[in-house]
């Protein structure tokens, strides 16, 4: 479990993180969302320790990592995984190397020890035998995926994955957050995900906390998000008219109001009279 304390940070005086908290547990994916520039990934970096606060705490499984130092901090560190925005693989470097680069700098296992756990991995993302390839050899998806790969292979307790999403297809997105929340629940991990993606938050969102110019506007799961009344979230989330249409019918179809079926006869022809509940109808 993460719990991130009252964090605040500003950078030359602007504040870009004002007094947000959140608790995030293990075993789910916790999404972080919001605009672009609201402070996904700045919080993200606070959490993780690469931005100091200027004020507030986060705390890893009830340990305050803020205040901590040396060898507990690194203990700590080597416990988390990250997938950075824009995958951040070595280019350099092939998919072996680049997944195998977490060992060579946290433990003195044998090459041979190590490469058998980079096949792990890699047979765990569903890329076995892409081994000797390199970044600009890989699809969109498959970078994801070695990112994701090298963000696992030190087995951690929590990990971070900003915008694992960006720039990939929608079935392929599917393909990226299905695994992540496999491997969350598989190993028990805290996933911390930032995201701007309305499938990932209706697919995987078990604790979603919304951003909104860098103060927590709102939080719940992906259920309460349908129904919640927050102008500024249903702005953002539901943005078009034809996403704002499927929600209200999502939230009759769940009052019993009015069927799938219906529903989607609605939303498909605009001039059906929907949201009218059947037992009215004239
Ligand atoms: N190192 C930095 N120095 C100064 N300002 C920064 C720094 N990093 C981020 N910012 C500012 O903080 C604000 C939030 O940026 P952040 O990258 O957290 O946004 P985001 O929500 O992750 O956006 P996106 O969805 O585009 O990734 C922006 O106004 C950005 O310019
Ligand atoms: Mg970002």
């Amino acid at each position: 479990m993460i719990e991130v304390k009252n964090i605040e940070k500003s950078f030359d005086g602007k504040v870009i993180i004002d007094d947000v908290s959140a608790v995030m547990k293990n075993g789910q994916c916790n999404l972080i969302i919001g605009s672009s520039g609201s402070g996904k990934t700045v919080l993200m970096k606070c959490m993780v320790g690469l931005f100091d606060p200027n004020a507030g705490s986060v705390l890893y499984n009830g340990e305050n990592f803020t205040e901590m130092t040396g060898a507990h901090k690194t203990q700590i560190r080597k416990e988390i995984g990250m997938l950075f925005q824009g995958s951040a693989l070595f280019d350099s470097l092939t998919v072996e190397q680049n997944v195998m680069f977490p060992l060579n700098m946290f433990t003195k296992d044998s090459f041979r020890k190590k490469l058998d756990r980079v096949n792990e991995v890699l047979e765990r993302v569903n890329l076995i035998g892409a081994n000797k390839k390199y970044p600009s050899e890989l699809s969109g998806g498959m970078k994801k995926r070695v990112a994701l790969a090298r963000a696992i292979v030190l087995n951690p307790k929590y990990l971070f994955c900003d915008e694992p999403n960006s720039g990939l297809d929608p079935q392929t997105s599917l393909v990226i957050d299905r695994l992540i929340k496999e491997i969350t629940e598989e190993y028990n991990i805290t996933t911390v995900i930032n995201t701007h993606d309305m499938n990932s938050v209706m697919e995987i969102g078990n604790y979603i906390l919304y951003m909104y110019q860098g103060k927590k506007e709102w939080e719940g799961n992906n259920k309460e998000i349908i129904f919640s009344k927050n102008e500024k979230l249903n702005d953002f989330i539901f943005a078009s008219e034809f996403l704002q249409d499927a929600k209200d019918m999502r939230m009759l179809e769940e009052k019993g109001k009015i069927s799938r079926q219906r529903n989607m006869e609605a939303l498909l022809h605009k001039d059906a009279p929907i949201l009218i509940p059947p037992q009215q109808k004239p």
